[in-house]
């Protein structure tokens, strides 16, 4: 909104007339030349997005109890191979729903469950969800050292960026990039996820530069098992 008010401001103020695009004049062409220039500048900068609908926890709570077999009451989920969602930020949670619901990825037990939602239900349940607590997990002594190094520091041979600069170092993620939490999240779904990623499969980061795919391209088996024993243990707060 306030990127079209700074268009027209750019272009004269209210008080001259809008270019419109019967019988152009020269002066108004010149407008309308302008016009596109602004408008793509305001379109590079990210100012004109779409109207978004606002999640409402409450909302989201009562339509969560199809998800809570899976993924817990409280977006905790027991089984290992299916992610907790609990705190999670909900930018992510959305659009990775709507990324189930359109075909861009793809889970036998998790595409149906996105089918039937409306948009106005996967703001309220991505809410609801990042609303909630993670549950601390615990990390394989064994494997967690050689973790925690990939993911404080990458693996500059193989070159590895350090997962902590985009996840944090918390693993709290990273909520205006829409870099998602790690913290506490089964190991087992991130080694899934990792394969997932290197093996092109999972395609959710396409508009993101492919910059997850681009990382678990590098990534041994060894590497990622390690790094989400480590992630499973850690604690963002
Ligand atoms: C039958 C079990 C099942 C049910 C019910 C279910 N899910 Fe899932 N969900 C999964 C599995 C399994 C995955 C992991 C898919 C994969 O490996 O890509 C998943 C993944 C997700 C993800 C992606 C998480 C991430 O970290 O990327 C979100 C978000 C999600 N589910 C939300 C929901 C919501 C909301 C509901 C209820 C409307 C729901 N799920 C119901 C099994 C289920
Ligand atoms: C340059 C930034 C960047 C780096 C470095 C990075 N990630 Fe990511 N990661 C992302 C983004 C962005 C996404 C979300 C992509 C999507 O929507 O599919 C993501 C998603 C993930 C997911 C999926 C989460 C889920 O809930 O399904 C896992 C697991 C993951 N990253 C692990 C790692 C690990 C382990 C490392 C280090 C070896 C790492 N990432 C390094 C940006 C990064």
């Amino acid at each position: 909104m306030s990127c079209t008010i700074w268009v027209f401001a750019q272009l004269g103020g209210a008080g001259r007339r809008p270019a419109s695009c019967e019988g152009i004049t020269v002066r108004s062409k010149n407008a309308m030349k302008k016009l596109a220039v602004y408008l793509s500048i305001c379109l590079g900068l990210g100012l004109i997005t779409q109207a978004k609908a606002e999640g409402n926890a409450e909302a989201g709570k009562a339509r969560s109890a199809t998800c809570a077999a899976c993924h817990g009451m409280d977006g905790n989920s027991v089984n290992p191979q299916w992610p907790s969602l609990a705190g999670q930020d909900s930018g992510y949670i959305a659009r990775q729903l709507m990324a189930f619901k359109s075909g861009d990825r793809e889970n036998v037990l998790m595409s149906p469950q996105a089918m039937g939602l409306m948009d106005q239900d996967v703001e309220d349940l991505a809410a609801y969800f990042s609303s909630q607590a993670i549950a601390p997990g615990t990390a394989d002594p064994e494997l967690a050292p050689a973790g925690e190094r990939l993911y404080r520091g990458g693996n500059l041979e193989a070159n590895i960026a350090a997962c902590a600069a985009c996840h944090g170092p918390t693993g709290r993620g990273n909520p205006p990039a829409s870099y998602p939490a790690l913290a506490g999240q089964h190991a087992d779904y991130v080694v899934a996820q990792l394969k997932a990623y290197r093996e092109g499969s999972r395609k959710t980061d396409a508009s993101m530069n492919q910059m997850m795919r681009n990382v678990a391209a590098r990534m041994t088996d060894k590497e990622m098992r390690a790094v989400a024993a480590y992630i499973q243990g850690l604690r963002s707060e």
